[in-house]
């Protein structure tokens, strides 16, 4: 799929048939992540490709039940893959964090490429991340970021809504529009 086709008709997928992904694609898609851009390219982030039955249900667990999500990551998606970043293996500056922008990054990526290969992503970042962290074993020294579903969607959902290009696009100074 041509680049601005996959930015332009990606969207969160929270229904999949329960079809596997191969190994291979799998490992292509993951690749996508491994190679983004970080902080002193000192790459914070680690994932986890959970399958386990089991350990999906204790993912979605630790999600609220009205996260719209949450049956996709317990039941239908035959993968979840969980991001967690070392903040200290990345940087701050100006109390901002960059291991967040790290690992967002490399999940953006993966879950293009992902899309560009006809299958669904989620991101989730509303769940307890003690509980995450306990089903994954995630050692204390990192975050449980985020997390997807990943799988062949059911159905494409339709657009969300996104403002304006004049509301959020500047030209040289804040609030002056880009003609
Ligand atoms: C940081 C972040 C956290 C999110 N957490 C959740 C979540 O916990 N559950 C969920 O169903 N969607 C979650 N989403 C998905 C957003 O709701 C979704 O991206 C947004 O509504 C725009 O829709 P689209 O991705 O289909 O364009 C999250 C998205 C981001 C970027």
């Amino acid at each position: 799929m041509e680049l601005y086709e996959t930015l332009e008709s990606r969207r969160s997928v929270r229904k999949y048939k329960t079809d596997q992904v191969s190994e291979d694609l799998l490992k292509k898609i993951l690749e996508a992540a491994r190679i983004a851009p970080s902080w002193s390219n000192l790459q914070c982030w680690r994932f986890i490709v959970v399958r386990d039955p089991e350990a999906k249900k204790g993912l979605a667990a630790s999600m609220p039940d009205n996260n719209p999500a949450k049956k996709a990551v317990g039941e239908t998606a035959p993968v979840v893959v969980v991001l967690c970043a070392d903040p200290k293996e990345s940087g701050d500056q100006d109390g901002k964090d960059y291991y967040l922008l790290d690992a967002g990054l490399a999940m953006q990526q993966m879950m293009l490429a992902a899309h560009a290969e006809g299958l669904g992503t989620c991101w989730v970042a509303w769940f307890d991340e003690a509980k995450a962290r306990e089903v994954c074993s995630v050692p204390e020294s990192y975050r449980v970021v985020g997390l997807t579903p990943l799988g062949h969607p059911e159905k494409q959902p339709s657009a969300r809504p996104r403002k304006e290009f004049e509301e959020i696009i500047f030209n040289e100074k804040w609030g002056s529009p880009l003609k």
